[in-house]
């Protein structure tokens, strides 16, 4: 019998458990690092709507493999126990004039991952207007802050802006590709936006 997304998002669950992370998210990550290769020891890395912080601990022990630093950021505090020694975290909102600035002063990055993503209201017209939001904030951010021949992920729920957005990225990456991870949701529409080989803009 075929498994359908949904049974797999559960068995996901239960093995981000077992491993230790606090989300299943973790899995969006690997099977995009699988395809993409963004981030490799010894890098910078600005995690955007990091907590509780499966993206984070991942990055720390299987892409950075303890070398490099990992700059976390979300408006809620990440749910770490030991948070681990390559991150340096920041409550708040990224986009806002303080926490931005903080950002800033702890770059240049050589990669930028997002799964940021706004609470849903359940009104799909709002929530994909309000994830559009952020995904171009971090896209800002990347376009200034990410290093030459860097790369980044950003999470967007599908809606008309997505084209604005990738056609924004395609002025300063290489290559940009819309990517929906098997660990996704059936009935979720996030996808992410993939931008590899930052050019010198
Ligand atoms: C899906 S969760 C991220 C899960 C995370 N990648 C993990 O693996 O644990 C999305 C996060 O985006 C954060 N977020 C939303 N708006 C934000 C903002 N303006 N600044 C920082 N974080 C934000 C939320 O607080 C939430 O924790």
């Amino acid at each position: 019998m075929a498994t359908s997304r949904r049974d797999r998002a559960d068995s996901y669950t239960k093995r981000a458990h077992k491993e230790g992370y606090p989300a299943r998210s973790v899995y969006k990550l690997e099977e995009i690092q699988q395809n993409f290769n963004l981030v490799k020891p010894g890098d910078v890395v600005l995690d955007v709507g990091a907590a509780p912080g499966s993206w984070t601990l991942y990055t720390h022990k299987e892409l950075l493999k303890g070398r490099g630093r990992i700059v976390a950021v979300d408006l809620n505090p990440l749910n770490l126990d030991p948070v681990p020694p390559t991150v340096t975290s920041f409550v708040g909102d990224a986009f806002s004039k303080e926490i931005r600035s903080l950002l800033v002063d702890n770059g240049p990055y050589d990669a930028i991952i997002s799964d940021v993503a706004p609470m849903t209201m359940g009104n799909r017209a709002v929530d994909t207007t309000r994830s559009e939001y952020l995904a171009e904030q971090v896209v800002f951010l990347a376009k200034e802050h990410l290093r030459e021949h860097g790369n980044l992920v950003v999470k967007i729920f599908q809606g008309g802006g997505q084209v604005e957005i990738i056609k924004e990225m395609r002025t300063f990456f290489a290559k940009v590709k819309p990517f929906k991870p098997k660990a996704c949701r059936d009935d979720s529409f996030e996808i992410y936006l993939v931008g590899l080989d930052k050019k010198n803009v």
